[in-house]
């Protein structure tokens, strides 16, 4: 084979191969384990899907982390995390009273990211 003709077929099966890969290395979430992570903490004691409860909805939480990125120039995804890790102060949105938030369970950072996708995908 001519050195052109060999160059042409690896960069078309490179390309072939790495846009087989982007969905599954984009978008992986594991809802069935987002989900368990959830009602286990009790996230949904205060976060509903669509209406506020003590602390605002899954939409409004997925729009809000999403301008709150933009504003810090962060990852969407790195907010929430921070969100669910910290125990920061929160304002109940029910009663307006102060409290730590909840902190997640489970320090694996691949649960904490996966519950982060999974809330910013409503
Ligand atoms: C006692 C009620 C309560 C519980 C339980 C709770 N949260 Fe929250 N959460 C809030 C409130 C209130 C806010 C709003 C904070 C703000 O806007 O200042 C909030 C905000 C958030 C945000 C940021 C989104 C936004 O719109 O600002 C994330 C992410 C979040 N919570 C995740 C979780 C997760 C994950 C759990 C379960 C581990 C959880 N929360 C449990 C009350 C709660």
């Amino acid at each position: 084979m001519k050195t052109a003709t060999m160059l042409k077929t690896m960069v078309a099966a490179a390309f072939a191969f790495s846009a087989a890969a982007i969905p599954v290395t984009a978008s992986a979430v594991d809802e069935d384990a987002a989900k368990a992570l959830w009602k286990r903490n009790d996230c949904n004691k205060c976060h509903a899907k669509s209406r506020d409860k003590k602390g605002p909805s899954l939409k409004k939480m997925a729009k809000e982390l999403k301008e709150k990125g933009t504003k810090e120039s962060k990852e969407p995804v790195a907010v929430a995390i921070e969100q669910m890790t910290k125990g920061k102060k929160v304002k109940l949105l029910d009663s307006g009273k102060e409290e730590d938030h909840k902190v997640i369970d489970t320090k694996d950072a691949g649960e904490q990211k996966n519950l982060a996708e999974w809330i910013l995908s409503h």
